[in-house]
């Protein structure tokens, strides 16, 4: 096939070569951004002056009939053409004449392709802005409902202190927030246009780059043509915007698959989200977590794969940022599955908070609480953390918890206790008594969920 490019050639492109530089296999994505900055462009030269009123209208037209036929699947790409670039503007050129070939005036394929890649990522960024509140917002139902609901709290994985089982969601909240933040600061940095920076230097013709920059609802203008089309920064910002939701969606993947295994048996994932075992009977598999926690290592590889790529890079446009398509495309319906699929597998869950409750009667989880006890009564927390420690032996030689001790028991570890220090260690008066600001006490879990409710309903 003849190439648009193909004047200074005289033979045809190898077929291997043709196979290895053609992007059409994945930019066919972009169609409608292509055809919306094609149309824009087109309506500024015939504004100018540049094109005739009749050829930008031969090509509007020309434009909208091949957005139809994508949409409806008649549209015969070809890898010979490249690009979703050249099959555009291939065809346009068969059906209307010489008017298609006047489309490509003071523009290059450099601000195409890149102001294409904005306005796709801007799309992106929205779509999964709405998937990240859609899973805060479904944290924020299974908190709200389990909001008497308390748990061992850890670290090192060793229980530590009692929680809500609600302030442990609403961590994630917390966490799927920042991201929600991240992606407004995406969109600042797509939202701003390359077209009109030509091949890198600008274009001698006459254009309106703020005319374009209105039809094609930019925010700004690049300022230097060369950093125009040579920018990859917002598409490594969304790929490391990807790596993080990836990562705090991994953690809690991670907490639902042991949460749900027979050891803690805290939750029970929903039949519709888990599968079975080939061999197996009993199995019910919590597949949707582990996925989500080994496709992170994708996302995270698209991540470091852009930035290589780019890092060895002379300005302005080479061919090896052809490469920042697929990773982004990846991420975005990686990002799509993972989001939703976490919403649904969260809203349907069971919480089971009498065996998390369980677990709390048979550890050691109120110690600090008993050394706190001492230490308000004038003990140096230091020597109250070593009494306490003495005690937690001797409850692990006795086989029994702290609660099982009398208030004789207590009082003969240290004269300092006195009778109410069995009230002052259940799990309930643990969970009530960290009231401080950010601490685990219903009322600031309740406040969070309450600010996190307005936080949504805002964004
Ligand atoms: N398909 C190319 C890309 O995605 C389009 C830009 C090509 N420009 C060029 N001069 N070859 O990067």
């Amino acid at each position: 096939m003849a190439k648009l490019w193909g004047g200074r050639f005289t033979k045809g492109t190898d077929k291997a070569v043709e196979d290895f530089t053609s992007s059409i296999g994945f930019d066919a994505r972009m169609y409608a951004e292509d055809i919306a900055g094609s149309k824009a462009h087109a309506t500024m030269l015939a504004k100018q002056g540049i094109i005739s009123e009749a050829d930008a209208k031969a090509i509007v037209d020309g434009l909208t009939e091949i957005e139809q036929a994508i949409e409806a699947g008649t549209f015969e790409f070809s890898v010979a053409l490249e690009d979703i670039h050249m099959n555009i503007e291939k065809r346009l050129t068969d059906a209307i004449g010489e008017a298609g070939g006047r489309l490509h005036t003071g523009r290059s394929r450099n601000d195409q392709c890149a102001v294409d890649l904005h306005m796709y990522v801007r799309k992106a960024v929205v779509h999964i802005g709405e998937l990240i509140t859609d899973l805060r917002k479904a944290i924020l139902e299974v908190a709200e409902a389990n909001k008497d609901v308390i748990m061992p709290g850890y670290t090192h994985l060793q229980r530590a202190q009692p929680v809500l089982f609600s302030h442990h969601l609403m961590a994630y909240f917390s966490m799927l927030g920042r991201d929600a933040k991240r992606l407004a600061l995406i969109y600042d940095y797509a939202d701003t246009m390359p077209l009109g920076a030509g091949a890198l230097a600008g274009t001698t013709y006459p254009i309106d780059q703020s005319y374009t920059q209105e039809l094609l609802h930019f925010g700004k203008i690049y300022e230097n043509s060369m950093d125009a089309v040579s920018d990859r920064d917002y598409v490594l910002e969304f790929l490391h915007l990807a790596s993080m939701v990836m990562m705090h969606l991994s953690r809690l993947s991670e907490e639902l698959i042991l949460w749900s295994s027979t050891e803690f048996g805290f939750i029970e994932l929903d039949d519709a989200h888990c599968t079975g075992s080939s061999i197996m009977p009993q199995k019910k598999n919590p597949d949707v977590c582990e996925l989500v926690r080994g496709k992170t290592g994708r996302i995270y590889g698209h991540l470091l794969g852009l930035l290589t790529t780019m890092k060895g890079l002379p300005l302005t446009y080479n061919k090896d940022m052809q490469e920042d398509k697929e990773g982004i495309f990846d991420a975005e319906d990686t990002l799509h599955f993972a989001l939703s699929i976490n919403a649904a597998m969260l809203r349907a869950m069971k919480v089971n908070g009498a065996r998390m409750r369980a677990v709390l009667q048979d550890d050691f989880s109120n110690a600090t609480d008993m050394a706190d006890y001492l230490a308000k009564k004038g003990v140096p927390f230091r020597e109250a953390h070593a009494i306490v420690g003495a005690a937690v032996q001797h409850c692990i030689e006795k086989g029994c918890v702290l609660a099982d001790l009398s208030v004789e028991d207590f009082k003969a570890i240290s004269p300092i206790f006195e009778d109410d220090i069995l009230d002052a260690i259940t799990i309930e008066a643990c969970v009530a008594g960290r009231s401080n600001y950010s601490g685990t006490a219903p009322a600031n879990v309740m406040r969070q969920i309450e600010n996190g409710k307005k936080a949504v309903r805002a964004e």
